[in-house]
């Protein structure tokens, strides 16, 4: 962090000492106030519910910048890596912090494609799940788990355990996940194959049978492997922060990804996917969009636009744009280019970019717009959209995790609150109650 020459004065209008806060500058973005002493110097917190202005944490990972609608991994805009790269040289960025040249690549590939296996008894541990539970329920159930199979690298201070955490989480979510969708549908569950690509081996493990070979398509493999791209990180969302809270407390990094997974789940955050796929479908044709987009505006409906709006992005997010062409893409390697829901969606974003409420506040699709017709399209039922975004973000969470870990500064998170209860009172015997 580089300390600004300017600094920050509080003053109170009752007279109360005024305090100097430092400010410091990052490379990029805003300049963040250290208020790490006000409390001690004032006797007063900050108040700011949901962290509308608050950082917290110094990062050299991700960074977004809202107003212009760019997201950087590393420092590298997401467009060049969706158009350069694939997504294991990007879980090797966000690990890393640099690109790998190719012998760096070959041996991150097969490091990763040699830990896909996961412990034959968590099979067993899927037998009690309902078969109809949501795939999101036991994929936060089977990453927590894990912790119950992984003892030998949990201790979080050696760097090397660390490492192979890190390396296990990303091999296995994709296998876990294709385990969570095979049990749901009542299908054999189908092993790694090593020698394919990281997302080839998905697709096979979600779409194979043990009755007939299965032969990955390369425009699809793409496809998806940009989907997970475009998912892998996004600085301090919700999930993210709670990866970074739940760690901060020492516990094992399987732990603090499944409470990652558990956050993802809302409907406000990585379930927006699967909401906005539903909303397209009860829209249904594109006649009725007005009529759905005046239940939006009335606030009283709690009807919202599901794949619109961000907490950051105050313009088109990149990545929507980036999924916006996948799903041409995949569409059209489908035949699918009529797709009606792809027509409805890209009427009401035409219609909703145009209208008043939404463009007064800048509300623009996000990256949850469009991945549900793409994953649609790649035969990925709605249920399992979360878990696809959970897959994709791990390497995003562990990345934090281990940056929050490093940290010289890190220290438990433990919030305070302005209390508006009771104040003390004495009980009273329960006939005076
Ligand atoms: C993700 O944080 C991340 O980085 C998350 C994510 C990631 O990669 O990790 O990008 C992934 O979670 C994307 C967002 C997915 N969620 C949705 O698509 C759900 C629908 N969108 C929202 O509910 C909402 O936009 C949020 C939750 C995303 C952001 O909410 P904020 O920043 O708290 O904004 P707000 O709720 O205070 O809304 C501001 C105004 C309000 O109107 P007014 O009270 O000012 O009149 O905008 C309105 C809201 O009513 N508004 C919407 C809307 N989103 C905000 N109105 C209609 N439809 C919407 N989608």
């Amino acid at each position: 962090m580089t300390p600004s020459d300017v600094k920050a004065t509080l003053s109170f209008s009752d007279g109360s000492p005024s305090v100097e806060l430092p400010i410091y500058k990052g490379t990029v973005g805003p300049d963040v106030i250290d208020i790490r002493k006000l409390y001690g110097q004032t006797g007063k917190f900050t108040y700011d519910p949901g962290f509308m202005s608050t950082a917290s944490c110094n990062s050299k990972i991700t960074y977004i910048d809202g107003d212009k609608g760019e997201l950087l991994y590393r420092g590298y805009p997401i467009e060049q890596l969706a158009g350069k790269c694939d997504h294991l040289e990007t879980c090797y960025l966000l690990l890393k912090g640099e690109l790998p040249n190719a012998k760096q690549k070959e041996d991150f590939v097969n490091t990763v494609m040699n830990h896909t296996m996961v412990h034959e008894q968590l099979q067993f541990f899927m037998r009690g799940f309902r078969r109809d539970a949501h795939p999101m329920a036991v994929l936060t159930g089977l990453v927590g788990g894990m912790s119950a199979f992984y003892h030998d690298a949990m201790d979080i201070d050696d760097p090397q355990q660390r490492e192979i955490s890190a390396i296990r989480l990303i091999a296995k979510m994709p296998t876990l996940v294709a385990m969570a969708y095979k049990y749901n549908i009542g299908q054999p569950y189908i092993y790694p194959q090593n020698d394919l690509s990281y997302s080839g081996n998905f697709l096979r493990m979600m779409f194979g049978t043990p009755c007939a070979p299965y032969h990955v398509n390369p425009v699809l493999e793409r496809a998806l492997d940009r989907i997970f791209i475009l998912h892998a990180d996004h600085e301090q969302n919700a999930s993210t922060s709670t990866v970074r809270l739940a760690g901060s407390s020492g516990t094992n990094p399987f732990a603090a990804i499944a409470a990652g997974v558990a956050c993802l789940w809302g409907p406000a955050h990585g379930g927006a996917n699967e909401a906005a796929l539903k909303m397209l479908e009860e829209i249904g044709s594109v006649d009725h969009i007005n009529e759905f987009i005046k239940q939006v505006k009335d606030k009283n409906s709690g009807v919202r636009l599901m794949g619109f709006g961000h907490r950051v992005y105050k313009n088109y997010d990149p990545r929507a744009k980036l999924m916006r062409e996948t799903c041409h893409e995949v569409l059209n390697e489908l035949g699918l280019h009529n797709d009606p829901l792809f027509k409805l969606a890209m009427e009401l974003e035409k219609i909703a970019l145009e209208d008043e409420y939404f463009v007064s506040r800048k509300l623009y699709p996000n990256v949850d717009f469009y991945s549900g017709i793409v994953q649609r399209a790649l035969g990925i039922p709605t249920s399992l959209f979360t878990c696809i975004f959970a897959l994709a973000r791990t390497p995003g969470w562990i990345s934090q995790w281990e940056e929050m870990i490093t940290d010289p500064e890190y220290k438990i998170g433990r919030p305070r609150q302005l209390f508006n209860g009771a104040s003390s009172r004495d009980v009273p015997d329960m006939a005076k109650r």
